[in-house]
């Protein structure tokens, strides 16, 4: 079953989607669904009408989108919001209302979990304001009711917040009046948010687990607004698997492993010393080596001086990737993987180096490898469940974060 031409450039150009998701299951679960919708049981007869049937574009993409989200995932990142917020930028900014925004927000569990835990942090309601987005008119309507099923509460993430939700009684929570008061939602594309009416610049931004479904040039689009939107001192919020290269060039690494937090570089004068080519600062896209802790890191970022003797190639193709010298880093990892017995670390950073270059099957490929030689690789699962989130294999992804969770639990 294939995209007819015309629709998937247009759903490249406007939503900025990679090919790859205009195939496999989870496309083709999309087509299903909408041909059911029309009572239409055959394919051709549905992509021949396509023009004709009213809104039938934005349905068909609602469907391939993938809305998947839950309160405070990841947990880490939120947790240093609050310290960030509470020892940085209120002394900074004292009687000043702190301005957020959480793009893509799905439906809804991301802008909430922000409110809940600055007023749990003891903020108040007039301290700041928090501002949502998703390209998806139906699930941003569903983001304004602010009712969840169980889904929506995974692992220990929620742990400790069910006091910002009321029961339903046919199951799962409604957010409470009190918090989302503090959340304003709006339809929104990533690819033209310097359009949007809110647009001025954030304290704080969130834009996670989005990049992933992206072509190159999407990207970097919205990492282009993201730049602009984010004001001098703000912090940026991203997906554990969306460290690309091309962040790290407008960006810095900020805050703890595991955050997944930037900030804006800072501008050097052109003739200071610290202008000069400084030795290049630790990458997001690999985990390297993983050091030796009882207690999992969340998402260890690499330390390249860490990367000694034999691992030194793979520091360069570190550096490289962040270069965006993503062919060249490709290269010298493959070059590595010749000479050495394979490592968990050399195939993961491989696959990384192949989905930032839109390889996304060949990335997959060597992410599985990583994972069949370390079957514990916290990156490489939560990765892989990404990826099987993105085909609409959920039953797979669930079964890969419940491995994390597992290893989480026992190495607590
Ligand atoms: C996997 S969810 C991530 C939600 C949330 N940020 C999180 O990490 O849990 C991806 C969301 O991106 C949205 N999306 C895809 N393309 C978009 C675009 N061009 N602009 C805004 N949202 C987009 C989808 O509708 C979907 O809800």
């Amino acid at each position: 079953m294939k995209l007819p031409e015309l629709i998937a450039q247009r759903i490249c150009r406007q939503y900025g989607l990679d090919e790859s998701m205009m195939s496999g299951p989870g496309y083709e679960t999309a087509v299903r669904q909408r041909m059911r919708a029309h009572g239409i049981s055959d394919v051709s007869a549905y992509f021949a009408q396509f023009d004709q049937l009213p809104r039938e574009f934005d349905d068909f993409v609602d469907e391939l989108l993938v809305p998947e989200s839950w309160f405070f995932r990841d947990r880490a990142p939120f947790e240093y919001l609050e310290l960030w917020v509470k020892s940085i930028w209120q002394k900074a900014h004292s009687g000043k209302t702190l301005r957020i925004l959480s793009v893509p927000c799905a439906a809804g569990p991301e802008p909430y979990s922000i409110a809940m835990t600055l007023l749990d942090a003891g903020l108040k309601g007039s301290d700041f304001q928090v501002y949502a987005g998703d390209i998806s008119e139906r699930t941003v309507d569903l983001a304004r009711k602010g009712e969840f099923r169980k889904m929506a509460f995974r692992g220990k993430d929620a742990e400790g917040r069910l006091h910002h939700f009321e029961p339903l009684p046919e199951g799962g929570y409604r957010v409470c009046d009190s918090v989302k008061q503090y959340v304003r939602f709006q339809r929104c594309n990533l690819l033209e948010l310097d359009s949007l009416s809110l647009a001025a610049s954030f304290d704080v931004i969130f834009c996670r687990n989005v990049f992933i479904y992206f072509r190159h040039e999407a990207r970097q689009r919205a990492i282009g607004h993201l730049k602009q939107l984010l004001s001098p001192d703000g912090v940026l919020f991203v997906g554990h698997a969306d460290g690309l290269p091309m962040l790290s060039q407008m960006f810095e690494t900020y805050g703890p492993p595991g955050a997944f937090c930037y900030r804006h570089r800072e501008e050097k004068p052109v003739d200071s010393p610290a202008a000069r080519p400084a030795r290049r600062r630790s990458s997001r896209i690999v985990n390297l080596p993983r050091p030796v802790v009882k207690k999992p890191v969340r998402a260890a970022i690499p330390k390249a001086a860490d990367l000694t003797g034999e691992n030194r190639p793979l520091r360069e193709a570190v550096e490289l990737a962040d270069k965006g010298e993503l062919d060249a880093a490709r290269e010298l990892c493959r070059t590595y993987l010749e000479e050495h017995s394979p490592t968990a670390e050399a195939l993961f950073l491989l696959g990384q180096i192949e989905m930032a270059s839109s390889r996304m099957r060949d990335g997959e490929a060597y992410i599985r490898k990583a994972l069949y030689l370390d079957p514990r690789h916290r990156e490489a699962l939560l990765q892989l469940a990404i990826l099987a989130e993105r085909r609409g294999a959920n039953d797979e992804a669930a079964r890969l974060r419940s491995r994390v969770s597992k290893q989480e639990a026992a190495d607590a």
